[in-house]
């Protein structure tokens, strides 16, 4: 069995991948970076050989890694991560300054970022895995970085398909409804005698059967202990 929604157990930052030189410059969204060693420090991006940035980085041989400030705006993150370079200048309106090999700093919605320079190229199929070693890095604030769990949860963002952890509409519902069946319906309490309700237990007394929710239960349905009605009930946390 393979499912999916292990995938999204893998917990990633997310990041602009910018690269260029004085002729061309570009950057896209990406959320597979890692470092790969520390003596020497290499790091190592996943890049869609269609995005028109892996034309960039093969011919340059540099990419900066740039981690995103957590209240960054989805627009900002649209015209990165939704957009491509071979049709606009992604850059043209964002702060940025040149880094030591040419390529792009972006110091706009950006809190550090390290600057490689390409050793490996490992092909993946869709994807090249581009490793590269760390020529400048910096901190550019103290701002909490963006996690791809916090901009799928909290943001509610997806993934286009050139992302590597793309999962299409109707596995991502799926995903969702796994997640909801296993999270335990909330219990509720009598406020009288103390009783109370579980629904994984139901209430056999009423003829309940286990796993039917507090808000299923009949209108008249009492408290089996002492008989105050359900409407007196209140939510346990
Ligand atoms: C949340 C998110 C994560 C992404 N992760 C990656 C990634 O890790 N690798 C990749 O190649 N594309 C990734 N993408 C897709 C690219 O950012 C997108 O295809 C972009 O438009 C490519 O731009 P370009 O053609 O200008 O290079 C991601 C997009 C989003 C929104």
């Amino acid at each position: 069995m393979i499912n999916p929604a292990s995938f999204f157990n893998v917990s990633y930052g997310l990041y602009i991948i910018t690269s260029g030189n004085k002729k061309s410059r570009n950057g896209f969204i990406a959320n597979s970076v890692f470092q790969v060693t520390a003596t020497p420090p290499q790091f190592a991006v996943c890049c869609n050989k269609e995005n028109y940035t892996a034309g960039i980085i093969k011919e340059t041989g540099v990419f900066i890694i740039s981690a995103l400030d957590k209240n960054v705006s989805s627009k900002f993150i649209g015209n990165f991560g939704y957009k491509t370079g071979s049709k606009l200048d992604k850059l043209k309106d964002v702060e940025h300054f040149t880094g030591k090999s040419g390529a792009p700093v972006i110091t706009e919605n950006i809190i550090s970022y390290i600057e490689c320079k390409v050793n490996q190229t490992v092909d993946a199929g869709t994807h090249l895995i581009f490793i590269g070693n760390v020529i400048q890095a910096d901190i550019l604030n103290n701002k909490k970085p963006l996690t791809y769990d916090y901009y799928r949860d909290v943001k509610k963002g997806i993934a286009p398909k050139n992302a590597p952890t793309f999962i299409d509409k109707k596995t991502l519902d799926a995903i969702k409804q796994q997640k909801a069946d296993k999270t335990p319906l909330p219990r509720f309490k009598c406020p009288v005698c103390g009783y109370i309700y579980e629904p994984e237990k139901g209430d056999a007394s009423s003829g309940i059967i286990p796993g039917t929710a507090f808000e299923n239960l009949p209108d008249d349905w009492k408290c089996p202990v002492c008989e105050t009605p359900k409407n007196d009930f209140f939510k346990l946390k």
